[in-house]
């Protein structure tokens, strides 16, 4: 699915810098990152948030993806300014990184709950928690899935442009959100006929998922939302920030950052 018509479809979300610069003046003041600290951009896409990081001098940036197509992109654009960023591909669940090498961790943009597995998105915030350094902050933007079943909307459609027609076909099935897009083309016909499932989470039942892998502090700020208007952006537009901190280890002070 992450392609580039991934791209298209979700093109007013993911690819609007204002939103994207909304998106990490809020990463910023939730975690309180310096110029210093490594940031891991799990699940990253395209790179949006590493790059607009790096655009405001924090270069520390990796980010990890699974689709090779996303990471071409952000490789092209870190290029065109020099930016530093470091490019992996590979499934979140098992990184392959060290442990304890990132200041922060950041999952942005609604990036849980794609893969069918019980347990997958248990998995990737316990790969986090492990590749976070000790006393590090973590965020995780999700759809806020109380807010998604109270405006719930089983068709919208969209156009881009003067070629290009979203149309998307949902339903509710207990925690799981299932979804068929169709994507037309004018001149080309269909380009795009799929279906997927995507598990909702409710506040508390992402406040327990992250305290049961282990994160302290943890806060939950629902409501987020980078679009300023109030039409229907495949549930972009409800969204929650889960906010968790890897304590240090005993007899390491505890300091207080957020
Ligand atoms: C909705 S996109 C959001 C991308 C990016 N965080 C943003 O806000 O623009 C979800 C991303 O998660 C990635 N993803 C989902 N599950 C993954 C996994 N297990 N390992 C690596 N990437 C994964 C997809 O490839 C896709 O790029």
């Amino acid at each position: 699915m992450f392609d580039e018509i991934y791209l298209l479809t979700d093109a007013r979300s993911v690819c609007d810098p204002d939103i994207t610069s909304r998106e990490v003046d809020l990463i910023c003041k939730l975690l309180s990152i310096k110029v210093k600290n490594s940031i891991l951009d799990l699940c990253g896409g395209h790179g949006r948030h590493s790059l607009e990081l790096c655009a405001r001098g924090f270069n520390k940036c990796t980010l990890l993806d699974y689709s090779g197509y996303l990471l071409d992109c952000a490789r092209a654009k870190a290029a065109d300014h020099n930016y530093p960023i470091e490019l992996i591909q590979a499934d979140a669940r098992s990184t392959g990184l060290a442990s304890e090498s990132f200041d922060h961790v950041i999952i942005m943009g609604n990036s849980l709950g794609y893969i069918g597995e019980r347990d997958a998105d248990r998995q990737i915030l316990t790969e986090a928690k492990r590749v976070l350094c000790s006393g590090g902050w973590f965020v995780v933007d999700v759809a806020n899935g109380t807010r998604v079943k109270e405006s719930f909307n089983p068709r919208a459609w969209h156009e881009i442009g003067q070629d290009i027609v979203v149309c998307r076909e949902r339903s509710i099935e207990g925690d799981s959100l299932c979804a068929r897009e169709m994507v037309l083309s004018k001149k080309d016909g269909i380009i795009r006929d799929c279906s997927y499932g995507i598990h909702l989470y409710e506040p508390q039942g992402l406040e327990m998922l992250m305290k049961e892998i282990g994160f302290r502090k943890i806060k939950i700020y629902t409501d987020f939302s980078p679009h300023k208007g109030e039409g229907d952006y495949g549930f972009m537009n409800h969204r929650m920030l889960g906010v968790g901190r890897k304590l240090k280890k005993i007899g390491e002070p505890q300091e207080q950052t957020v």
